[in-house]
Formats: structure tokens, C-alpha cells, sequence
């Protein structure tokens, strides 16, 4: 199955929520955007959906410079996170919601089984969100269980006493790492479906990142303020992300917060970064403004949807040849040449 074929797909089971334009980028036009009025948010961003539209801008803004005339050499990509080797450092971000945002086509199970299993197979890692309506079911642990652990779980920012319990459970799916989606604190669905989920203070994080052995993301970090005080909590992991627009309206895109909080946290804790990324192009300037790794949404969501794991594989593949092309127009033979030389 071709990328083609699996974007036709996602279009038709997704109608109505997503029209899988050819560049995904937010505008107010779009299908998925304009103010909801207590309608569930679909694909879209929250509000006006500024912050949506502002991760596309700012990637957009950076332009990038080739550099061509060097013995040529095959780019490496390969990399690892926490001792786990990986064909590419761009990963499935974190979702959830299938009934309520994307269509309702597949399950949730299914949804979560084709992000671990494709990414499994691409050589990358699948990480999946939470829920209100599937909770119950733990659908990602489940996922990651069924692939034998090479997975990562971020759930909401629920009662402590809840996160304690389903770190554990994550523990014993084999999960590679777990964590918390901070941005979900002010989530209305959540509160509906009486599963309230809060803001959390120091003190909860750390008792949440001492209770387990497993690396903790701290999802959702936008400010300065935020990235201090995550350093304190003893996480290993702060993925800067707006949660592609969906949480807090009129935002800076997450290309632009990398310059504000990379002199932060670099060298302290491991840096992810997702919010707009379409294509390698994008990946590459999120790596040369500092993040370790980058995550994908949206893409890898309709690639999971329209064609299951070997979809998911597919946007994968995509992305990580994307990345290599980058790298060989801009004079980058491995990760760690990837800074801001390659910017004009
Ligand atoms: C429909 C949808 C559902 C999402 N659900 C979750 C979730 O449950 N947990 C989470 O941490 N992030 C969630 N996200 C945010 C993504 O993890 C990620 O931050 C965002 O999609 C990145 O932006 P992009 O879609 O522009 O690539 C969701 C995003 C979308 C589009």
C-alpha cells in the first residue's frame, strides 16, 4: 500500500472530520478549523485556531541552505533512546480519541495496534494517548503489550492515585518509557465523563516519576516557567509541544519556543519536539534548533487510519527518507551535524 492509496483512504473514513489536503496546515479555511461552540474538536486546533496554524508558520519562516560541494557520504540516521536503537529519531506522537476526532471508522484498539505495530516495523517508536470513552480498556498498553513493549504510553493528567496504578500497568505491558500529556489539564471531555484531570505541582510529578523505573515524558511544555520546574520533578524527558494546537489557542509554534527553552534543558533531559511537522524538511529544522527527537500527529494519525500499520509504515518511510534527503542537501553526514548551518 502506497502513501497515495493510504491517504485516499483515510479520506473517505474520514469524512466529514478531515479532508486530507496535501499540505495540512491549519488555515482558517480548512475543514477542520473554526470555533466549535461546545462541539468536539475533531482534527482541528481549539479556538481560533492560531496555535494550530502558528507550529505550520513557523516552521514555514525557517529557511533552509544546501551545501553540496564535500565528499558525499550516506547520511546516519540512526540513533537510540535510553538504549533502545532506532532507524530515525521522528516518532508517532502521542493520540487518542478515535470515535470523537478522527472519524470513528476504526476502534481505538485498532488505531493504537497500527501506530506501535507500523512504527515497530519502520524501525521507530509509536507512542499513544488517553481517553475518556476507552480508558477502560487501556487500548495502548494492550498495543504495546501485543508488541512485545515497543511502545510508549502518555497519559492524562488524572487523580494521582489513578496515575500511580496505570504507571504500574504500563510497567508490566513492557512499556519503553510512560508519561504525562501536562496540556490535558483543562480538558472538558475528560471533565464530562467524570474523569476530571488537573494541573499537578512539583511534588505530584516527582512522587509520579519516582514510582517507576521507566524514563517519564512530561508532554505539553510551552514556557520557561514550565520547563524549570519540569527539570526539578526528576523527568527524563520534556517534549515541547502545543499538542498541535488543541489545548490553548494563540500560542507560539513549537519552532519557535525551541530557541527559549533549549538553553534551558539541553544536556539535561532528553528534548522532543512536535507540532506541524509534515515532512524530513520540517524534522530537520526541529533537530537544528535543538530537539533530540521529533514527533509526528496528524500525518501519522491519518496514515493509521487509512491504511493500518502498513500505513503507518508507509509515512514512516516517507519521513525518514525525507530526513535523509535534508541532511544530504544541507551538508549534514550525521545527527549531530544537524545545527543552525543549515539555515540561510
Ligand atoms: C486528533 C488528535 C488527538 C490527540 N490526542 C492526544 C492525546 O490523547 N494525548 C496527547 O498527548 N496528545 C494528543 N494529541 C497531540 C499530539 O500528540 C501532538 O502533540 C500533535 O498532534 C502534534 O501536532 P501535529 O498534529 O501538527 O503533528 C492529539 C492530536 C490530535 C490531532
Amino acid at each position: 500500500m502506497d502513501l497515495t492509496e493510504v491517504r485516499e483512504k483515510a479520506l473517505e473514513r474520514m469524512k466529514g472530520v478531515c479532508a486530507v489536503y496535501k499540505v495540512c496546515d491549519g488555515r482558517p479555511d480548512r475543514l477542520c478549523q473554526g470555533i466549535k461552540y461546545g462541539k468536539p474538536l475533531g482534527m482541528g486546533g481549539i479556538g481560533k485556531g492560531m496555535t494550530f496554524a502558528a507550529n505550520i508558520e513557523a516552521l514555514d519562516r525557517l529557511q533552509l541552505k544546501s551545501r553540496l560541494i564535500a565528499p558525499h557520504t550516506e547520511p546516519q540516521i540512526k540513533t537510540s533512546f535510553f538504549g533502545h536503537d532506532v532507524a530515525f529519531p521522528i516518532f508517532c506522537s502521542s493520540m487518542s480519541g478515535v470515535k470523537i476526532s478522527m472519524g470513528g471508522n476504526i476502534s481505538e484498539l485498532e488505531f493504537a495496534q497500527a501506530v506501535m505495530q507500523g512504527c515497530k516495523a519502520a524501525g521507530t517508536i509509536g507512542f499513544m494517548g488517553d481517553t475518556a470513552d476507552t480508558f477502560a480498556d487501556r487500548p495502548g498498553l494492550q498495543a504495546i503489550r501485543e508488541a512485545g513493549g515497543w511502545g510508549v504510553q502518555i497519559f492524562k493528567p488524572r487523580e494521582q492515585a489513578v496515575l500511580l496504578s496505570v504507571i504500574k500497568e504500563a510497567e508490566q505491558a513492557g512499556a519503553l518509557a510512560v508519561g504525562l500529556d501536562l496540556d490535558g489539564a483543562g480538558s472538558v471531555p475528560m471533565a464530562l465523563r467524570g474523569q476530571p484531570v488537573f494541573r499537578k505541582s512539583v511534588s505530584e510529578l516527582k512522587e509520579l516519576v519516582q514510582s517507576t523505573s521507566l524514563p517519564f515524558i512530561l508532554k505539553g511544555i510551552t514556557g520557561e516557567e514550565d520547563a524549570a520546574a519540569a527539570l526539578e520533578t526528576g523527568c527524563k524527558v520534556v517534549a515541547l509541544s502545543n499538542h498541535g494546537g488543541r489545548t490553548l489557542d494563540c500560542q507560539l509554534g513549537i519552532a519557535d519556543v525551541l530557541p527559549r527553552l533549549v538553553p534551558i534543558l539541553k544536556g539535561k533531559v532528553v528534548i522532543t519536539a512536535d507540532g506541524g511537522i509534515r515532512t524530513g524538511f520540517d524534522a530537520l529544522k526541529m533537530l537544528a534548533l535543538g530537539a533530540d527527537f521529533v514527533m509526528v500527529g496528524r500525518e501519522f494519525l491519518r496514515a493509521a487510519i487509512g491504511g493500518g500499520a502498513e500505513g503507518v509504515a508507509a509515512e514512516a518511510e516517507f519521513l525518514s527518507q525525507d530526513l535523509r534527503k535534508a541532511m544530504i542537501m544541507t551538508g549534514c553526514n550525521s545527527l549531530s551535524d544537524i545545527d543552525g548551518h543549515v539555515f540561510a
